[in-house]
Formats: C-alpha cells, structure tokens, sequence
C-alpha cells in the first residue's frame, strides 16, 4: 500500500476536479475542468453526461503526467446528486441529465407529497419530495416526453454513469441512492413502493453498494482511454456532500460540516438512522456506513460567482471582498436573499427568487458584495435552526467548497451561526473524500473512520467574536423576515 496512489473524482456542477492522493493523505497533483450547464428554461438545469466522462478522461491523463501510472491502486468518485440519467438498451444516453438544482417539478412534487402524501412517502423513503430529487424528474418525464420514458433501460446518478463507463457494472451507493427518493434509506435497499408508483421495473435500477466498496475494475477500453492498467479498483463512491463528509472527517456521531459550493449544505452525521419529523432536512445514508441529517440550499458559492462574472464583471473575487473591514460586519443594511434557483432547505419553494432589499443612494458596490456573502451565511443558519430545533447541538463545523477558501466568508459564518469553524488543509472535500474512500476499498485503510483520522487536518479554526455575532443576531431577526413577506410575491411570478 506504501508507495501507491489514490484518484478521487468530484463530479461538479461546474467542473470535475480530480486530486492523486498518496496513503498518507498528501495531495500529489491536481486538475479542475470544467464543462457547460445548459439552462433551457428559467429554473431548468441540465448537462451531458458525454462531457462529464470525456472530461473526466482527459482529467485523468492529465493528473497522471509526470507520474507512474502503474501505482494507482484505486479510483472513487463524489458526484453531484439527484440527477437523472438515463440511457436506451444500447446503452445511449437518451437526453441530457436532468440536474439536482433543476426545478421544473412542481407539480410531480405537488402530487407525490399531498395525493401520494408526505407520511407515505417518509415511510418509504425516509423523505418528501423536493424538485431536485429523481422520483419527481421521472413523473415529469412519464407526462411530458414519454417517448423518452418509454426508452429507458438503465436509470443513474450522475457519478455512477462515470463507474458504468470505467467498470461496465450499473452501481450506485447507498448515499447519493438516498437522494433519488426511491430508496429505503432505514434499510439501504430500493424502495418496491417507490418502484412501482413510477412505474419503473427494478430492472433499470444499479446494484447497490456501501460508498467504501469495489465495484470492480476497469475495462481494456476504460484503462487504455485513461493510461491505467485493468487492475485499477473501483470503489463505489458517494454523493457529493458524503465524501465531502469524509473529505473533511465528519464520520461518526454528531459531527458537521458545512460546504459552500455551487449548493451550500449543512451535513451532521450519525451513528442512528433519524427522520427530521417536517422533513425540512433530508434523511441520508452516509458513506461511513451510517447516516445523515442534511439541509441543502440551491445557490451558495454560486451566489458570489454569478455576482462577480455576471454583473461586476470582475475575476478578482479576493480583491472585492479586501474592503470589508470587521467593523462592518453585522452592520451592513443591505439584505441579500439568495434564491436564484428557487430555494431547497428549508423554504421547498423552485418558485422563491433572489432580490437584494435595504439598499439607498448610499449605497455601493461592497455593501452589496457584502450582502451576497451574508445572504448565503443566513441561508445556511435557516438549515442550522430547523437542526436546533431538533435538538442536535452543534458548537463547531468543519467547512469546505470552493467559497471555504475566502477566509472572510468563513469568518461570517462562524459569526452568523455563532460556532466555531474549523478551516482543514484541504477545501476540496469531496475529491479528498472519494480518494479517502478509494484508499479504504483497495484495503490501505481498515475503514472510513481510520482514513478520517489519520488523513484529515485542520489549519485553522476561526472562533466567533461576540461583538459582531451579537451584531449578526440582530440582523438574522431582520432578514428571516424577509422570505415570509415575498413568498406571496414570489408565488404569482412566471
Ligand atoms: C444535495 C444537493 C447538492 C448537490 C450539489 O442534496 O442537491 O448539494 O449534490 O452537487
């Protein structure tokens, strides 16, 4: 094991990343390609899984330059959840994916949560129906290109269409399984009720693994696109927020990460099975082998990109947050509210939209920069309180994602959320987390929670200040107010 080499794949929304890990943790080498979003209608979002797996071919001759490809020991994947893929009994893809921020359900959601009914649907899943998940983008497809439906012989998640490429098996594992509400999450296995009320043989669906399992290895053709040999394991994998989990060592009882990627979450890990009795946070198997509670809001990090490429026009992310000083934080009378896809956690709305409130003539460009920040960071406290209100008591999170690397934006959530936000070495927690997890499937490591130990490492850990958390408290009394006034607003736009 010594010696060896671990490739971790984060399928993205906006690009693949992909890092070569050594047994040690150490991060040899890494790549980032990026691939097109396609947003046909407002509130849609689809991708081609072709662009995913070229991409992620290329990622992998390009991480291996210069290094002895023979010593790769193992490939595992964190992907992007929810989506839909699927793809004719030649094995075609049949239309682009379907993506998990994509919100043209409302009315399959409409159905499975009020006809079907929320309770049954807890029942069978552990889950209610949300527009990103699978279940709902399966009925749409069923009412609205049946032809399309009609052809379908495999059905997957956006990862494991990386695995059926690699390997030729139709897998999955249990965490990103979790999110397609077609899954008994109590029982890791496919929910039959759910099967059937889609109308969906069990035929079309992946064998289900543990996220730490090998699946197999590659193909002659996998490994000669990629430059490995054939004994190259692949492990299973996990959604993208589970390996993220692992990635930044929120294994075991009552720990919590938050990940501030193009989706900002909130995931608090578990030893027990539980269901959120609202159901505002989803119920999830998690990749050590247990489960998680988890809140996910639409547009995080995305929020600050679409701010900056958009509408300043500017690459100088670091440049446009220098300004914001500490006596300005908490005292900002710019609102935010960060609802360019509609909203997941904990509002269940595709309708919701972002708006900036509060400015005057006063106003300039880093007060609404700063307001942007601060809308995500009161986002992720609304998931934060529907978890107090559960009981779970979390004094200290890790943190990760591309928006992890602004220090100022980790400060605001630490200070928002009054905890402690330890910063690991390592932001890119789901292609650490896949590596982790490929590490553990080719046997370098007994189990999840032995990589977590010995690979993670935290570099900072920012404590709140009670003067400005103070501040910030007052300002999240204000701005919660703010989504109840607008939902009716909201509710009768196109
Ligand atoms: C989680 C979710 C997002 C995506 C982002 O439920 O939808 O975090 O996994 O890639």
């Amino acid at each position: 094991m010594e010696g060896m080499y671990y490739i971790g794949i984060d399928l993205g929304t906006s690009a693949v990343k992909l890092i070569l890990m050594e047994k040690d943790g150490t991060v040899v080498n890494t790549v980032s390609r990026e691939y097109p979003i396609f947003f046909p209608k407002p509130g849609w979002s689809e991708q081609n899984p072709e662009d995913w797996y070229e991409n992620t071919v290329g990622g992998v001759r390009e991480l291996l330059n210069g290094f002895d490809a023979s010593k790769v020991a193992g490939i595992s994947f964190g992907g992007q959840m929810h989506g839909l893929v699927i793809l004719d009994e030649n094995d075609k893809v049949i239309r682009p994916a379907i993506l998990w921020n994509d919100g043209r359900t409302t009315k399959e959601c409409d159905y499975l949560n009020n006809t079907i009914g929320k309770e049954k649907l807890a029942e069978y899943t552990a889950n209610i129906a949300f527009a990103g998940f699978t279940v709902p983008k399966l009925l749409w497809l069923r009412e609205n290109e049946p032809e399309s439906f009609g052809k379908i012989s495999k059905i997957m998640l956006p990862k494991d269409y990386l695995a059926y490429k690699m390997t030729g098996v139709h897998c999955t594992d249990v965490s990103d399984a979790s999110g397609s509400l077609m899954f008994d999450v109590k029982n890791r296995c496919w929910s039959d009720q759910m099967l059937k009320l889609c109308g969906v043989d069990r035929s079309c669906m992946a064998e289900v693994y543990e996220s730490f399992e090998c699946v197999g290895c590659l193909t002659e053709k996998a490994a000669s696109e990629m430059g490995l040999d054939t004994s190259v394991k692949v492990i299973a994998g996990a959604g993208d927020n589970a390996a993220a989990a692992v990635g930044t060592g929120t294994v075991g009882e009552g720990r919590c990460n938050i990940s501030l990627g193009t989706s900002g979450t909130v995931f608090i890990s578990s030893d027990k099975f539980g269901v959120d009795e609202n159901n505002a946070l989803h119920s999830f198997c998690h990749a050590d082998g247990h489960y998680h509670l988890m809140g996910c809001m639409l547009s995080a990090a995305s929020c600050n990109k679409w701010w900056m490429d958009e509408i300043l026009k500017t690459k100088e992310y670091d440049r446009e947050q220098e300004s914001i000083t500490d006596d300005m934080l908490g005292n900002n009378r710019v609102f935010y509210l960060p609802y360019l896809m509609g909203e997941r956690s904990p509002h269940n709305n595709p309708a919701a939209r972002a708006t900036f409130t509060g400015m005057t003539m006063d106003t300039g460009r880093v007060d609404m920069t700063q307001a942007v920040l601060e809308g995500v960071a009161f986002a992720i406290r609304d998931s934060f309180e529907v978890a107090k209100s559960l009981g779970i008591n979390v004094s200290e999170t890790k943190i990760c994602g591309g928006g992890a690397k602004s220090r100022l934006w980790c400060r605001m959530i630490a200070n928002i959320l009054n905890i402690r936000v330890c910063v690991p070495v390592t932001e890119e927690g789901p292609a650490l987390g896949a590596a982790m997890l490929a590490a553990v499937g080719t046997g370098a490591y007994r189990d999840v929670y032995e990589a977590a130990e010995k690979i993670v490492k935290v570099k900072e850990t920012i404590l709140p200040d009670e003067e400005i958390a103070g501040r910030y408290e007052k300002k999240y009394q204000q701005v919660k107010k703010i989504y109840p006034a607008l939902k009716p607003v909201f509710d009768e736009f196109d």
